[in-house]
Parts: structure tokens; C-alpha cells; sequence
């Protein structure tokens, strides 16, 4: 036999081992494209991820998956590559200080929209509950999975929250502790990205977020106080947007 035709039986075993049951390999082979597939035995080969259970959610950019790992259940966010999203991503990438160097070229683009996810929320965990970061390969994202029994913790937009001023208040004051001390704004905050775990709120969802010094960040920052203010109000609180924001935009 050839060297080169053993990399494919070698794959297929992983693969074998690797998935939970041949459901669930079928569902997410019909997911991921080839090279999103070798990103994820790279992953596994490194020890990030042991098996894969199945397929969380599906949305236009990304895939949510979960894994088994040493230390429990990960939550594992694949970023895809549907065409439309990426002028987006190059224009939130390129006026980032964080990722200046970047080439315009669609697979090199995901892996650092998959990066400035992770950075973001390495940052994010000195302020807000949020995922921890286990690990990148390419553009796959392992993170600690935000949830119980196989399911993750209901959006903020499906449970009644029972002091929306309090919260609505809380999440201001992280807003800006956010912008302040970290230096990012999240960008795409609201009751959608926001799951609630027992009394907590976990914010989830970063890859939008960009440095304070991109051109965009400010008016991301007016656009993430106004969604929790509209919901928070929504819920029954009483906050002007007018004091929300320069609560957030004053350095006092
Ligand atoms: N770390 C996590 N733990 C548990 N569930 C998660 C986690 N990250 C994402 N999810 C679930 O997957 C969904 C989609 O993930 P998200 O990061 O919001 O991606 P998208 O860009 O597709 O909105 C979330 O609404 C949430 O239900
Ligand atoms: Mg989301």
C-alpha cells in the first residue's frame, strides 16, 4: 500500500472513535466541509476533545456542538463559511488593532473571526460570566459548554426575569466595565446572547466584538445598551436610554 492512502483509513478510524454514535457522525459530517473535519481530529489528536455528541444549534455563521473532554461536556463552535458573512467579517476584522495583518483570503478570514472570538472572551471572563476558552484549532472554538443535562441554559429572551431593573442594572454596569477595563464592547449583546444559568446571566456570542479603538465600537456600544434597555424595559424595567447610555459613555 501507498503512504498516501493511509491517511484516509488513519481518518476514518479517528472518526469512528471520535463521534458517539454513527447519527451523530452523519449529522455533523453533513455540516462540515473537509477541512473543517481535519480541524476537528486536529483537535481531538491534541487532546482538546475526546468524543462528539451531537449538533446544539445551527445558525448562519457557526455550528454548536457538543464534546466530551477530560474535565466534562465542552461546547464546540465551529465557524462556517456561508459567502454573505464575510465582507462583514473582513470590514469588523480589518478595522481591529488586534488583527491588522490579516489577508483577504475567506479561509484565513474564519480562523481569525474564530481568534477574535476567543480573545474576546478571554478578556470578557475578567468582568462577565462567559464561557471559558479551552482551545482554538483553526476555526474551531472549544469552549466550556453553559448548561445542564446535554441542553445549555434557556436565552434571556425565553425565561421571565423576576427584578428587570436590578438586571437591566447589572448588565450596564458590565457593559461598561467591559469598554473600560477590557477594552472591547461585545456587539452583538442582547436577550438572544444572553443565557441564564440558576441567578446568573452568561453572556455568550462574541465574535462581533471588537477593541474600543475600531471605528465601529462606539456606536456598537450605543446599539448593545439600547437592546438591553428595550428588553429589560420590556420586562417590566424603567430605564430611560438616555441615562443608560451616559451612565456607560461617562468615565465615572
Ligand atoms: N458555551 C456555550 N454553552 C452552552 N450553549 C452555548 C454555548 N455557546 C453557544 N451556545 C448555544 O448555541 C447557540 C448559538 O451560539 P452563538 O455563539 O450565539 O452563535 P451564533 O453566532 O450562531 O448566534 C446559543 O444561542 C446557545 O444556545
Ligand atoms: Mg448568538
Amino acid at each position: 500500500m501507498k503512504d498516501d492512502e493511509m491517511y484516509p483509513r488513519r481518518k476514518d478510524e479517528k472518526k469512528r472513535q471520535m463521534f458517539d454514535s454513527s447519527e451523530a457522525q452523519k449529522a455533523i459530517e453533513n455540516v462540515l466541509d473537509d477541512q473543517t473535519m481535519d480541524a476537528l481530529l486536529k483537535a481531538a489528536d491534541r487532546g482538546l476533545i475526546n468524543r462528539m455528541h451531537g449538533i446544539i444549534e445551527s445558525g448562519k455563521e457557526s455550528a454548536l456542538l457538543l464534546a466530551d473532554t477530560d474535565d466534562g461536556l465542552a461546547a464546540v463552535k465551529i465557524y462556517m463559511k456561508r459567502a454573505g458573512a464575510f465582507r462583514e467579517m473582513y470590514r469588523y476584522l480589518k478595522g481591529d488593532k488586534r488583527f491588522r495583518n490579516l489577508k483577504n483570503d475567506r479561509r484565513n478570514i474564519i480562523n481569525e473571526w474564530a481568534k477574535k472570538e476567543f480573545k474576546n472572551l478571554k478578556k470578557a471572563s475578567n468582568i462577565v460570566r462567559c464561557p471559558e476558552v479551552y482551545g482554538l484549532q483553526e476555526n474551531v472554538l472549544v469552549m466550556e459548554f453553559i448548561g445542564e443535562d446535554f441542553r445549555p441554559y434557556p436565552k434571556l429572551k425565553d425565561v421571565n426575569i423576576e427584578n428587570p431593573e436590578s438586571a437591566l442594572k447589572q448588565t450596564l454596569d458590565k457593559i461598561k466595565a467591559l469598554w473600560i477595563q477590557e477594552e472591547i464592547v461585545h456587539g452583538d449583546l442582547s436577550e438572544y446572547n444572553i443565557l441564564v444559568e440558576k441567578d446568573s446571566l452568561a453572556w455568550i456570542d462574541f465574535s462581533q466584538g471588537v477593541h474600543k479603538s475600531h471605528p465601529e465600537a462606539e456606536n456598537l456600544l450605543e446599539r448593545d445598551v439600547k437592546n438591553v434597555v428595550n428588553f429589560f424595559n420590556s420586562q417590566g424595567a424603567e430605564t430611560k436610554t438616555e441615562n443608560a447610555l451616559d451612565h456607560v459613555f461617562s468615565n465615572s
